[in-house]
């Protein structure tokens, strides 16, 4: 607790004129004013979402003349652009975001991408040369196997492309070039903001790679549009939050939760997955929705809510099925959906809607309804959200 002054009464007389001075201790806490009437920091970073967004995307996409405009490595472009395989290393959520940009690089600009965890890459003898392109992401850029991943593949002469939100971190300093994500400071020990961040940040940086090579024009002004209209969906999403809310009291009580999805919604099942095991000590597993088959759909009874990411995509029918097959077994299902999908309420227990949008964008929406459940889910079960047991929010050591 911060007290701002003390009460102090003066009284002072300047001639016949008598002043009276008085100043009143006021029972501010610093936190609290921070957290700008949010219960906690999570909530309040969940929120600023569609700001951030803006942030993030202001004057590199310009759609007025068509194009992204990255000024950290527009003089590496054509280094990036001629690699003959881009790298990826990060932990945890950054990870998460790395393999969504393995799904937009590799669409959008054709170069092959692999993800690797940042620990495991310095501990294999990983083959990596100076064909070779590594982007290392790290919200705080102190991450200790990141920043080893980093050190050994500029060893190896690799060029190393950052994506931080910490300004002037270790990573951010030691990379090449890179682009920071403008987030602003997260202080939840799980990261909401920063990831989607970073993945704005991969899919501009797919389409400055794309564009005159394997995009045309037009596809290129699509996507930029796409990305210029976020930040309202995403409030859009942010509106439906009482809802979110309800569906959290049902299922506060759960041991285990499953999240599916597919394509570039397997990522976001794994987010989802990590941050409700964080904050809310709920053991939860991500996996992609087609591999249910093959293992998971061992564990489905009544005990086993499955949380399906199903946006109306290509695979949407595919997923669909999953569902039923969960719903056969007994199984809870909350499906992620997009809105005016009426048919999705026939077959899951319970939906949370997102906007329609381009394949390529739904991780920013449906990661949303997601971060919402584990946040209300944790709080509910009386967690500390903002200081989850055993974590901390920048691993500085292995
Ligand atoms: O700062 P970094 O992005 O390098 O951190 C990586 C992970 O430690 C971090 O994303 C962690 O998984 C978060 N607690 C997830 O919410």
């Amino acid at each position: 607790m911060v007290h701002f002054g003390q009460y102090i009464h003066t009284v002072k007389s300047i001639g016949n004129i008598v002043c009276e001075k008085g100043l009143t201790e006021l029972d501010f806490d610093l936190e609290e004013i921070e957290k700008a009437g949010f219960e906690h920091f999570m909530l309040k970073e969940i929120f600023e979402q569609p700001e951030v967004m803006q942030d993030v995307m202001r004057g590199r996409v310009r759609l007025d003349e068509g194009r992204i405009q990255l000024g950290g490595i527009a003089d590496q472009l054509e280094r990036l652009r001629d690699a003959k395989r881009i790298v990826i290393c990060a932990c945890g959520t950054s990870w998460h975001a790395g393999l969504i940009g393995e799904y937009l690089i590799e669409e959008f600009a054709r170069i092959p991408v692999e993800v690797d965890y940042a620990s495991e890459f310095r501990y294999r003898s990983p083959i990596v040369g100076p064909d070779d392109v590594m982007i290392v992401i790290s919200q705080s850029g102190e991450t200790a196997d990141t920043l080893a991943a980093l050190r050994l593949a500029k060893e190896k002469g690799a060029m190393v492309v950052g994506i931080c939100n910490v300004v002037g971190s270790t990573i951010a300093r030691e990379t090449d070039c890179g682009m920071y994500t403008h987030a602003g400071p997260e202080i939840g020990v799980a990261s909401t903001k920063a990831f989607t961040a970073q993945v704005i940040v991969l899919t501009m940086l797919a389409l400055a790679l794309s564009k005159d090579r394997t995009m045309t024009d037009g596809e290129v002004m699509d996507a930029l549009r796409c990305l210029n209209d976020l930040p309202e969906r995403v409030k859009r999403i942010l509106d439906y939050n009482g809802e979110i809310q309800s569906i959290a009291e049902e299922y506060k009580d759960a041991r285990n939760f499953l999240y599916l999805g597919r394509g570039y919604n397997f990522p976001v099942a794994l987010e989802g997955a990590l941050k409700l095991k964080e904050i809310s000590y709920i053991h939860a597993e991500g996996y992609p929705a087609a591999e249910m088959k093959h293992g998971p759909i061992a564990l489905i009874d009544e005990e086993m809510p499955v949380v399906v990411i199903a946006p109306k995509d290509d695979t949407y029918q595919k997923v669909l099925s999953n569902i039923q097959e969960v719903k056969a077994r007994g199984g809870r299902v909350i499906a992620i959906a997009t809105e005016g999908d009426e048919e999705i309420r026939e077959l899951a227990d319970h939906v949370m809607y997102v906007p329609e949008g381009k394949a390529f964008m739904m991780p920013l929406l449906t990661v949303i309804p997601l971060q919402l459940l584990s946040y209300y889910i944790a709080t509910l079960r009386g967690c500390d959200v903002d200081r989850p047991r055993n974590l901390a929010k920048s691993v500085t050591v292995e």
